[in-house]
């Protein structure tokens, strides 16, 4: 434990250099998938079905059956999906939805642009994930129209209690799913779990796109079909504008694009869980994990009843922002989802929170370091990974 809180920064000079481990590479990816991509995207060239049309209904369709629903409908963005599924829920103006303030800001700032009030409860300090207890004391206290927990670094809200609290109080259920595809909550996949779900396919998601694109799935046909209304100008036959609406249509590249990832995503994902568990293997042996961070590093909690995929792979990490220098330094990736809570964010201080109210997030804000985690991530690169941060804290 001294060992690791007196840590002297560099002392690499002593082993070796260590090979450049990027946080993120898509050329791998990219060249096993070169010559599918470039034919579907040929096609949908051929085709000149540039916005929705069929290679988007194809990726509907496998997506809605890979989430276990009856609607899938695909959009231009993850934020735009949070949007939608609150819109399409008719959720709106007046209404407040309780979610967490540990996100991506489009989390809450969707919300907003739904023209509902975020609600912010802290998280639970294991998973990172919104709080049922917190939420539920809030619930209690206030008129909630909808909770949204998010399916943080790729592991499952505690779905089964946040759907309890929602029958209780008469709450929708949205999932910011954003990061979370193809992860499970007792055996019933992310997508599924509450009234709609919102995806992103942002490039460096596990399920992501060649460009901006998001999907909404729900089981109920009216909320489908409101999100098909919304996403295209408000229009359910052409040129009669029911609602206002936006223009949040997923083009057909992406759609195509997404088509031949689907498939492969599975098998994505199982290495993403082995690498985790090589990382955890690692760690144990350099004898560097401990319970907290006063002690050493804090491997990610994995939720039995859930199946985690590992979108990232998240420590908690004493002295986190020298060890970040430290693996820049040396060419080793990392990142941190997220250093500013929400509530802290300037352009939210309207909603009128301050340091202190969600005191969970704002310490993981300060520990949390993601590591390089993604399919084509060789087992020698999380061995330097980890050897880099053994010699950090040597
Ligand atoms: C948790 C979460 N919610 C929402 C979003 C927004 O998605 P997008 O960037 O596709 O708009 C993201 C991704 O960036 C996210 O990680």
């Amino acid at each position: 434990m001294q060992k690791i809180l007196n840590a002297d920064p560099d002392v690499s000079g002593q082993y070796g250099a260590l090979q450049a481990v990027p946080m993120l590479d898509f050329s791998r990816e990219y060249a096993q998938i070169r010559e599918q991509v470039l034919s579907a995207i040929t096609e949908v060239c051929d085709t000149q079905k540039f916005i929705l049309g069929p290679a988007v209904e194809r990726f509907e369709k496998a997506a809605a059956q890979a989430c276990d629903v009856m609607y899938a409908k695909g959009c231009a963005s993850g934020t735009d999906a949070i949007w939608l599924a609150l819109a399409g829920l008719n959720i709106g103006d007046g209404d407040k939805v309780i979610t967490t303030p540990f996100s991506f800001f489009a989390s809450v700032s969707a919300i907003i642009r739904s023209g509902a009030t975020p609600v912010l409860a802290d998280i639970d300090e294991r998973t990172f994930n919104l709080s049922p207890g917190t939420a539920s004391v809030i619930a209690e206290k206030e008129k909630i129209a909808a909770i949204m927990p998010v399916h943080l670094y790729g592991q499952c809200a505690e779905m089964d209690r946040f759907r309890v609290l929602g029958e209780q109080h008469g709450v929708k259920l949205v999932e910011d799913a954003a990061q979370a595809f193809g992860a499970m909550w007792q055996g019933q996949p992310a997508g599924s779990l509450g009234d709609a779900a919102a995806f992103s396919f942002y490039p460096t998601k596990n399920l992501s796109a060649f460009g901006e694109a998001g999907l909404v799935t729900t089981t109920h046909e009216a909320v489908a079909e409101r999100v098909a209304m919304l996403r295209s100008h408000g229009m359910r036959k052409r040129y009669y504008h029911d609602e206002i609406g936006w223009n949040a249509r997923m083009d057909g590249f992406q759609g195509a694009v997404l088509e031949i990832k689907l498939h492969r995503l599975a098998a994505g994902n199982e290495r993403r869980r082995a690498i985790a568990a090589l990382y955890g293997t690692l760690f144990a042996d350099a004898g560097l994990t401990a319970a907290c961070t006063s002690a050493g590093i804090v491997l990610p909690y994995v939720d039995q009843r859930g199946t985690h995929i590992f979108h990232q792979y998240v420590i908690r990490a004493p002295r986190r922002d020298a060890l970040r220098d430290f693996l820049n330094n040396h060419k080793i990736g990392s990142e941190v989802y997220y250093p500013l809570p929400l509530h802290l964010q300037e352009s939210l201080k309207f909603l009128g929170y301050k340091l202190g109210d969600f005191p969970v997030a704002e310490c993981a804000a300060k520990e949390v370091l993601a590591l390089p985690i993604y399919p084509e991530l060789r087992d020698d690169e999380v061995e330097t990974v980890v050897e880099g941060i053994r010699r950090f804290y040597a």
